[in-house]
């Protein structure tokens, strides 16, 4: 019998589910990763089907702990991060979903925001008391309008027969075998249901949605033991991927900020146990609840990151790989005049524009598909600035640096674009599974694996910094055509 513990995170994404084994030093000693399904019934919409998330999730788990050739008594505990606001009610009691799960990246309930919006001004109100905005982004119109539309539904929630949860109280709740319906702070105040200032579900939100409050899971702190598995682990961390992210990045005190490349770019600044309610269309959203104590993040939220480059394979098949992408980007010194909106799931932060669309402005007769990498990584980096900006302007203060993760961080032309864009050092940790590391750190905590943030700060380690090179200049004169180029991709989708 092994006498060395470890960590497992649980990390449930967008495109994959993956399953990291971290040692005591922060070191991630096995990974296991799988694509599942994404679902398109219709232009606008995406599902994923949450019994096979399920299967995903266990396969990852049992194939990293077979690599790292651990059984799970070497477990110490498990931490789980997830993609958020994904939605899914499923029946208490057989265990079955009641429909597939709706993704946060689905636009159908754009209309019902709009109209609470337009004819009921309620805007405003959405904003105090959850942090977040009216649009068909989080949860709570999803789940809307699964009781709206699911036949028989709504008479079995209320009958107390049926159970939401984000992905995280999904996972908790099959790991369990049915025994914990929790959710933490983090991941609920992602809904549009949860007031972050009083720490509860919002009752007058509840009933201007007509969801019944028995179907919600209870609200627990983002580092403490949940349950334990079927196999006798507990399960002890939980923060929704962005938060987890920004805690895997060490980013403990106020001004501190990354920005995460995954599948959208999430930004995510600390400003401690002040909610900042944002002048500038950014979010206020819950960093992490430890030990009883909020901590707060002012977020800015892109749809489409590093899903650009995924698009640029999948769907033009233009280059096989991002790595290709990133190489081709680098042959041009730039993108001969290219600008490529990626609106395809309409404009996040700071446009909040559900009905924009993608946009490829700017060609000439010499474009090639060089300048078409070189604009979609342009893209990322330039969606990315105008968030640092509204950011700076919320939090009163210059950002000093900006850390960076997720898969899309790997690309240096991206990243060293992203510097020249914002006059900034980018900073690269050496290990970029912030994600997961953030929940094996949560959950450690909660375990006395780790004793304290400081045994976090030490294990953050720099890998690559990225200066600014360019003119300045040159650079806003950039920037001015992209703002150009976002106003062409908005409000298309009529
Ligand atoms: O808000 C959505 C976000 O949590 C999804 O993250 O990494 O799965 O694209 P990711």
């Amino acid at each position: 019998m092994k006498s060395e513990q470890f960590i497992l995170a649980l990390d449930q994404g967008t495109t994959s589910s993956r399953a990291l084994v971290v040692n005591h030093a922060g070191e991630v000693v096995a990974v296991s990763q799988k694509e599942y399904t994404q679902i398109y019934p219709k232009p606008g919409w995406v599902e994923h089907d949450p019994m096979e998330i399920w299967a995903s999730q266990t396969a990852v788990e049992a194939e990293a702990l077979g690599k790292a050739d651990l059984r799970h008594r070497d477990i110490a505990a498990i931490g789980i991060t997830n993609q958020r606001e994904t939605t899914v009610v499923w029946d208490k009691n057989t265990g079955k979903p009641v429909y597939n799960a709706i993704v946060w990246q689905d636009r159908r309930t754009a209309d019902y925001c709009a109209k609470l919006k337009e004819e009921e001004g309620l805007e405003h109100k959405f904003g105090d008391k959850t942090g977040l905005r009216l649009d068909p982004y989080f949860s709570g119109t999803k789940l809307r309008w699964i009781l709206e539309n699911v036949k028989g539904v709504r008479e079995r929630a209320e009958a107390g027969d049926l159970l939401f949860g984000t992905i995280d109280s999904w996972l908790v709740w099959k790991l369990t075998d049915g025994e914990v319906h929790i959710t933490d702070a983090t991941n609920a105040s992602r809904t549009l249901l949860y007031n972050i200032h009083e720490d509860d579900w919002d009752d007058e939100i509840l009933k201007i949605f007509n969801i019944p409050r028995c179907m919600l899971p209870e609200v627990k702190g983002s580092s403490e033991i949940y349950g334990h598995t079927t196999k006798k682990v507990p399960i002890a961390g939980i923060a929704g991927d962005q938060h987890a992210a920004l805690f895997g990045q060490a980013c403990f005190e106020p001004g501190m900020a990354k920005n995460t490349y995954g599948t959208g770019c999430f930004l995510l600044m600390n400003t401690g146990e002040k909610a900042i309610r944002s002048k500038n269309n950014l979010l206020t959203t819950i960093a992490w609840r430890i030990n009883g104590i909020t901590e707060y993040a002012l977020e800015g939220s892109i749809f489409m990151g590093g899903a650009v480059v995924q698009w640029l394979r999948d769907e033009l098949q233009l280059v096989r790989s991002a790595e290709e992408c990133s190489q081709l980007a680098s042959e041009v010194p730039d993108a001969g005049g290219m600008y490529l909106v990626p609106a395809f799931a309409g404009l996040g932060a700071p446009h909040w524009d559900p009905y924009a669309r993608g946009a490829c402005v700017g060609m000439t007769r010499g474009t090639n598909r060089k300048h078409y990498c070189r604009a979609a990584l342009e893209a990322i980096a330039y969606q990315s600035a105008d968030l640092a900006d509204c950011m700076e302007k919320d939090a009163g203060m210059p950002m000093t640096e900006l850390r960076v993760d997720g898969g899309a961080s790997r690309s240096t032309p991206l990243m060293q674009f992203q510097s020249d864009l914002l006059k900034l050092n980018v900073v690269r940790p050496e290990n970029v599974e912030t994600t997961a590391l953030g929940a094996a750190y949560l959950a450690g905590l909660a375990v006395g694996f780790w004793e304290s943030k400081e045994d976090i700060v030490a294990r953050w380690k720099e890998g690559a910094r990225f200066k600014p090179e360019r003119e300045d200049s040159e650079m806003n004169a950039l920037a001015t055509g992209w703002k150009r180029a976002v106003e062409r991709a908005k409000a298309w989708e009529l």
